[in-house]
């Protein structure tokens, strides 16, 4: 789609094309929509982002801790929407080795159990690897510190899935 037609849709449209960026949080969008015009794609995805850092501190933990683990239940069972399930196969995440598997759950709960919400990093920017080492590094980290991090790496992660659905 163009920037035009986004910026002619009315709210329902709107939310119909991208209500999905920021993971089962449609609010975003709804609440973003009334500033169009978006002069560009850029400036769409930051009054998006803007509408994000200044919803509450509970909404926010709420948009977190929607997201799914990677390598997790859902993506074993193949619950995962269709924007996470091809995210994750982007990093490597759909053909882990056993210990591989296993190594991804235990820090995933190891994660889960010290910050209270799934760890997040833009999967599509990230192979398997990565993911990882990321995960090591960032367990030490402050819960203020990984919070903001999170709400970073979410802004990446509706970057990418704007651009799927905008032709800049
Ligand atoms: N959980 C952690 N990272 C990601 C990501 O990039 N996409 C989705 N859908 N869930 C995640």
């Amino acid at each position: 789609m163009t920037l035009d037609s986004i910026n002619a849709l009315d709210r329902a449209g709107f939310m119909a094309k991208l209500g999905h960026l920021f993971e089962h949080s449609p609010w975003v969008a709804e609440e973003t929509w009334s500033q169009r015009p978006f002069r560009d794609v850029e400036q769409l995805h930051a009054a998006l982002c803007a509408t994000m850092r200044a919803a509450s501190r509970e909404r926010q933990l709420a948009l977190i801790v929607a997201h799914p683990d990677l390598a997790g239940r859902l993506a074993q069972q193949k619950k995962l929407t269709q924007e996470s399930t091809r995210e994750q196969a982007g990093a490597g995440l759909d053909a882990l080795s056993d210990a591989e598997l296993a190594e991804f759950q235990r820090i995933n709960a190891e994660y889960r159990e010290r910050f209270g919400f799934p760890f997040i990093i833009c999967a599509r920017l990230n192979a398997k690897d990565a993911i990882l080492r990321a995960m090591q590094t960032r367990l030490p980290n402050s819960p203020e510190q990984e919070f903001a991090t999170a709400l970073a790496e979410i802004e990446k992660i509706a970057k990418l899935r704007l651009l799927d659905v905008v032709n800049p």
